[in-house]
């Protein structure tokens, strides 16, 4: 069977690119990660991808004088290493719906909570374990999820739950929450690739 052809976009650390490409290269997951393109020239992400000689781009949004002109450069830089799947791994710009249209469900995201919970317009990175510390909750997670139209409003694939601890700050609940993304991600892109995921309206079925 043919390896999975990965886009993944990045803008930080690349920590979650990182425990994608571990996974292709245990032989866990059956893909290929055959572009990285990050929002920010200088993000550690891109030497990661150049470390594992995966071609590697930074589009920087200042660059150009629109965001659909932006955004064309990105899907022309997907299309032209023949992406399958768009995984977008910290990812800070948001991406308008001339993008979401250029590849319908074939667009993942991982949001550091429990989807509905603290997602949605401003609600990324440490804001996100921020308002879970500051609003008292007991339980928050991580969200693999189809990117429609809206923001974090896609289909859920999986979730998982992760604890916060009465003496967390959010670096250290960021953390946590971090590392069941290295777990989920790779096994949410798995059942993809293994063509285990119907969408049903809303949901999204695991057969
Ligand atoms: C993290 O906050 C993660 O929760 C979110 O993107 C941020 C950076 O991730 N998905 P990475 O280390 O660049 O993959």
């Amino acid at each position: 069977m043919q390896n999975l052809k990965l886009g993944v976009l990045v803008s930080g650390s690349g920590t979650n690119l990182q425990s994608i490409i571990d996974s292709i290269e245990s032989g866990y997951l059956q893909a290929e990660v055959v572009v990285v393109i990050s929002s920010k020239e200088g993000a550690y992400a891109l030497e990661r991808a150049k470390r594992h000689n995966i071609p590697a781009y930074a589009v920087e949004r200042r660059n150009f004088d629109s965001q659909e002109k932006y955004e064309d450069e990105i899907i022309e830089l997907l299309k032209k290493h023949r992406v399958e799947l768009v995984v977008l791994a910290g990812f800070v710009k948001v991406l308008s719906p001339h993008f979401v249209r250029a590849f319908p469900n074939r667009i993942m995201n991982i949001h550091p909570a429990l989807i509905p919970s603290f997602c949605g317009k401003g609600f990324y990175g440490k804001k996100v374990h921020e308002a879970v510390i500051n609003y008292g909750a007991k339980i928050t997670g991580v969200t693999v999820h189809f990117v429609d139209e809206g923001t974090d409003t896609g289909p859920i694939i999986l979730q998982k739950a992760v604890p916060v601890e009465d003496d967390d700050t959010p670096e250290t609940l960021a953390a946590r929450v971090l590392e069941e993304e290295h777990r989920v991600y790779p096994e949410a892109i798995k059942l993809y690739s293994e063509g285990r995921l119907e969408i049903r309206g809303r949901r999204v079925l695991i057969k």
